[in-house]
Parts: C-alpha cells; structure tokens; sequence
C-alpha cells in the first residue's frame, strides 16, 4: 500500500478487510464477557502465608477431627477449599444442599464436581412432601412476602437438610470470610463455641482471605467455577433469592436484596 492509500483495488479491499477485522475483533473484546478471573485476582502481599494456614488447618481438620465434611454451595471459595482437599488427598467429603431452587449453572457444575472430584460429593436435598406442600398453602413467591415465610421456605429446602448433612459429624468446613460482610468480620478460622452444645467444630479455613486472594487461587490453578460469576454474582444461593450486583454495592447485596442488610443469614451460620 502506498504512503497515501491503497495501490490497487486488491490492496484497497485486502485494508478494508483488515479494518473490518481490527474493529470486531476491538468489539468482540469490548462485548465479550468479563472472566471473573481477569477482574477480581490480585494476591495479597502474605498470600503464600495464608495458602500454608489453610492447607495447614485443613490436615489438622482431616486428622483431629473426623468425621469431617465440607459445606459447598459451589461458589468460588468453596470451589477453592475442595481443590485444596483434592490436592492435600484429604479424607474430607463434600456435600452440597441442593435446594431445588438452584441456578442451571450451579446444577451444572454440581455435575463436573461429582465427575471429577477425588472427595466424595454428596448431594441432600429437601423432603420433597415439605417443598410440595409449602409451594401449595404458600406459593411459589412466598419468599418475598415477609420474612417468616422466607425463613421457613430456608428451613425447608436448608436447614433440615443440613441437620442431616451434619448428623455424626465431629466438624465441618465453610467458605465463609471475614470480609464478606460486617456479620462475618469476626469470624475465626476455627470455631469451638458450638463444641460443647453439639459437639461441632466449623473450621472457616479461608477466614482471612480477600476477594483478590479466592480469585488468584482460582486463576493460577485453573479451578472451574460457576460462571455466574462472571456476570457479577459474586454470592451465589437460590435462583429467586441472588440478583447481580452493580459497581460500588456491597458483596452480599444481591442476596435477599428486599430484606434489611442485618437480616441477610438464612439460619445456615446462625448459631441458636
Ligand atoms: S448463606 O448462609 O448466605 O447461604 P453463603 O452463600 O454466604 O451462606 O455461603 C457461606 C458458606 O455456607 C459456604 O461457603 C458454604 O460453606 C455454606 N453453604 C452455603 N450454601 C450452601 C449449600 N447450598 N450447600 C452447602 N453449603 C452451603
Ligand atoms: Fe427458599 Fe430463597 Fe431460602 Fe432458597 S434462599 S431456601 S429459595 S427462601
């Protein structure tokens, strides 16, 4: 091509085309969905230190406390704390509640966890007979009604199958982080207070991480996650219950948006 535009009608379409692949290849990036990987891994400066903490807190969990299991919904701090146990070869089943209420793509990545998971992942699901017969005398949006109906639907389709997740059980371990919300700031990384009532340790072995650690873990060692998080889900429950947030709202502020910021536990981490 000559200094002052294309020499011939070849060279003129072979510049036209190049444009017109510089331009949708610019707009296929603008356009393209942004990985939560990209946006959110910043490691913090003692990142390794608290990659040995947990590791470290994980191995005592597995030879101090069995039984021993995992809690995960399957978002990304739970996804990280089962590809540690996998790494570690730790004995440390998984369970996830699946309340019938859940996205497709967390269904969906429940089903690439049991395929590829060395740890056992084992599913509870509500009473079905309890499901069918609140959706009958309640309805489907009872939910949003008032927060009594909200709380025995998460009684339903949460805390009974819980109880049962956590029969015989000597401990469990949560995703659970300080920075998460101001309920959370004191959350330790290993909770003794229900050991006396219930004989039930919570290890919360990621306590102290941020945002930015969970997401470098996920990025530099590949770890499938949900990709609702990629459209700005960070706290992902049930489907009629989790919005996407915008720029600037809190981490928890899609979850149950219509209720008060206090009130935003559903009894999973509520101690009685
Ligand atoms: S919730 O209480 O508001 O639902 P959140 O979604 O922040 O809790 O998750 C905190 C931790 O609770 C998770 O890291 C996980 O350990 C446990 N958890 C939450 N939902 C589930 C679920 N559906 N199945 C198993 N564990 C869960
Ligand atoms: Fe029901 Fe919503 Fe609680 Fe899920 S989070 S159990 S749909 S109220």
């Amino acid at each position: 091509m000559g200094r002052n535009g294309p020499r011939t009608i070849a060279d003129g379409m072979g510049s036209y085309k190049r444009i017109i692949a510089m331009t949708s290849s610019l707009f296929s990036a603008r356009t393209a969905p942004a990985k939560a990987t990209d946006l959110h891994a910043k490691a913090s400066p003692d990142f390794a230190a608290k990659l040995a903490e947990t590791q470290a807190l994980l191995q005592r969990a597995a030879a101090q406390f069995a039984p021993v299991t995992q809690a995960s919904s399957l978002g990304a701090e739970d996804v990280v704390i089962t590809h540690l146990i996998n790494h570690l070869q730790l004995d440390i089943p998984v369970f996830v509640l699946e309340t019938g209420a859940l996205h497709a793509e967390t269904l969906a990545l429940l089903e690439r966890t049991q395929a590829h998971s060395r740890a056992p992942i084992h599913v509870f699901r509500p009473e079905q007979e309890a499901v069918i017969q609140f959706l009958r005398e309640k309805g489907q949006d009872a939910m949003y009604q008032s927060m009594d109906l909200r709380k025995a639907c998460c009684g339903i389709r949460k805390m009974e199958p819980l109880a049962r997740a956590l029969t015989g059980q000597r401990a469990w371990i949560t995703g659970l982080r300080q920075e998460q919300s101001n309920a959370r700031a004191e959350v330790p990384l290993l909770d003794t207070s229900e050991e006396a009532s219930k004989n039930l340790a919570k290890f919360n072995p990621l306590a102290r991480w941020t945002w930015g650690d969970v997401w470098h873990y996920i990025a530099t060692n590949q770890v499938d996650y949900n990709p609702l998080h990629d459209q700005f889900f960070p706290s992902i429950g049930c489907a009629p219950c989790t919005r996407a947030i915008s720029l600037g709202e809190a981490f928890r502020a899609g979850r149950w948006w219509w209720e008060d910021e206090a009130a935003k536990e559903c009894g999973l981490h509520v101690k009685h």
